[in-house]
């Protein structure tokens, strides 16, 4: 049946293309308030889909955020049965005037679909739908059960999910979870990600004086909290590139010879790498390579910051406030709400009697580590070496999905990562794209999947 399905692929394709545009026109921006209606708009549209597809079991479902798409086709109890985790929320799309094509206003270039989303993560979501559509439409039946959960929060935290998954441990009841929402390790090179960083993310806000001064009349005497707050941020790093907070690294977990050996094997091109993101230079933990430091190894690093005059010209003025958002990506054993506490601590002992400290967490993500021998995993490789003639590299990247580790903590269930991004599909930035080419190749490999793995005695 996997044929029929694999050449139902190929005469359809155009149509998907189409299909995944309307999804991509939904602007559903979940950090932003005013997009509410959109990112509703985008789960309806999706819930929709999957009961035009006769998926039997279709719901959306409302939590304190963004609605939870899920969707079911249950075939047989003595076959596997497989959770596919995607998000159909998108991040901001700013700044705009660094498009070519407006963000979500889908256009094809040179074989790649430009539009927000495109990658991350509607049209790797949507690969799952159309790899359904394919067995659905030619054999009226799929190899395994399959179960969608399909959140709207991920680029805002994901806050609701974990107790949403609680809620439904039975509805959720699966074999393994699948996600596609990674990259793969280079063009034609197709991988599975087996690590995944975690995350910390605080804001720290710094107040001297009850109001903006006049520089002139109190500079000298009155400490100015963007000083502070420059002094405090640039303490957090030593020469050798490590982060000063105490205890940051207690629980780091070494990475071990073998892994290192590893991470060397692979055909990673420092060089390439440096030029495609328009670095000369680069500064790494002391120690590690670019890839070890990028993947395996906890960061911290300040996403914003902010205080005092920007206006245009000058202004001499001494500002009462500073602040910054702080978000550091951890590596297994570490615990987010334990980095946090210390980072609270290291400010509170820092901040100066000059300043008042205001430290909020923001939110953040547990790390992950997947067993490669899970049988699942085996099955996701070998399908994807039938599509891109070569096995995938078992490799470890170093962006976040929390509901990674809830679901291993909530279910007991471990998650494929097979995804078909490429780091430069521009994801979170502008002009993200995603080749048809890998939407293709992406939806091939979770057919032979599915129908691999749905050989497996459960
Ligand atoms: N798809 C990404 C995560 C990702 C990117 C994994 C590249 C591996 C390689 C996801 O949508 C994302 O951006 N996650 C956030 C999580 C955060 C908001 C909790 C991230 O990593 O910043
Ligand atoms: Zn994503």
């Amino acid at each position: 049946m996997t044929e029929q399905a694999l050449s139902y692929v190929d005469t359809h394709f155009s149509r998907f293309v189409e299909e995944l545009k309307d999804l991509l026109r939904i602007p559903s921006i979940s950090t932003d308030p005013d997009y509410a209606p959109e990112v509703r708009r985008a789960a309806d549209w999706l819930a929709e889909h999957f009961r035009k597809l006769g998926f039997l079991k279709v719901e959306v479902f409302e939590t304190e955020g963004h609605p939870i798409v899920y969707a079911e086709y249950t075939v047989d109890a003595t076959r596997p049965t497989v959770l596919v985790y995607g998000h159909y929320d998108v991040q901001p799309p700013d700044p705009l005037e660094l498009w070519t094509s407006p963000p979500f206003e889908p256009e094809i270039r040179d074989g790649n679909l430009y539009a927000r989303g495109a990658c991350d993560d509607k049209g790797q979501l949507f690969m799952h739908v159309k790899a359904a559509e394919a067995y659905l439409k030619t054999a009226g039946t799929l190899p395994v059960n399959l179960k969608f959960l399909l959140e709207g929060e991920e680029e805002s935290g994901s806050v609701h999910l974990a107790p949403f998954i609680e809620a439904h441990r039975e509805l959720l009841a699966a074999d393994v979870v699948v996600i596609s929402d990674t990259a793969m390790f280079a063009p034609g090179v197709p991988s599975i990600t087996y690590g995944l960083r975690g995350l910390a993310y605080v804001e720290v806000e710094l107040t001297g004086p009850a109001r903006d001064l006049h520089s002139g009349v109190y500079g000298g005497a009155v400490e100015n909290p963007i000083n502070v707050l420059a002094r405090l941020i640039a303490g957090l790093h030593d020469e050798d590139h490590r982060i000063t907070i105490p205890g940051f690294y207690d629980d780091v977990r070494p990475l071990t010879e073998e892994e290192r050996r590893t991470f060397r094997e692979l055909p990673f091109d420092e060089k390439a790498w440096m030029e495609e993101i328009g670095v000369s230079a680069v500064r790494t933990e002391k120690g590690y390579t670019i890839l070890e430091a990028i993947t395996a190894r906890p960061t911290l690093d300040v996403n914003g910051i902010w205080g005092g005059y920007q206006g245009k010209g000058a202004k001499t003025v001494l500002p009462a406030k500073a602040g910054a958002k702080i978000s550091m990506r951890l590596v297994p054993d570490q615990d987010p709400d334990d980095i946090v506490e210390k980072t609270r601590r290291y400010f509170e002992q820092k901040t100066p009697p000059t300043c008042k400290l205001r430290f909020t967490s923001l939110h953040g993500g547990h790390p992950v580590l997947v067993d490669t021998r899970h049988p699942a995993m085996q099955a996701a490789a070998e399908a994807m070496a039938r599509v891109f003639g070569r096995r995938p590299y078992f490799t470890r990247e170093g962006g976040s999905i929390p509901v990674v580790a809830d679901f291993k903590r909530l279910l007991g269930l471990d998650s494929v990562l097979m995804g078909f991004g490429l780091n430069s599909d521009a994801i979170h930035s502008p002009d993200e794209h995603f080749g048809l080419d890998r939407f293709r190749q992406g939806i091939e490999s979770i057919v032979h999947f599915l129908e691999r793995y749905g050989q497996r005695p459960t």
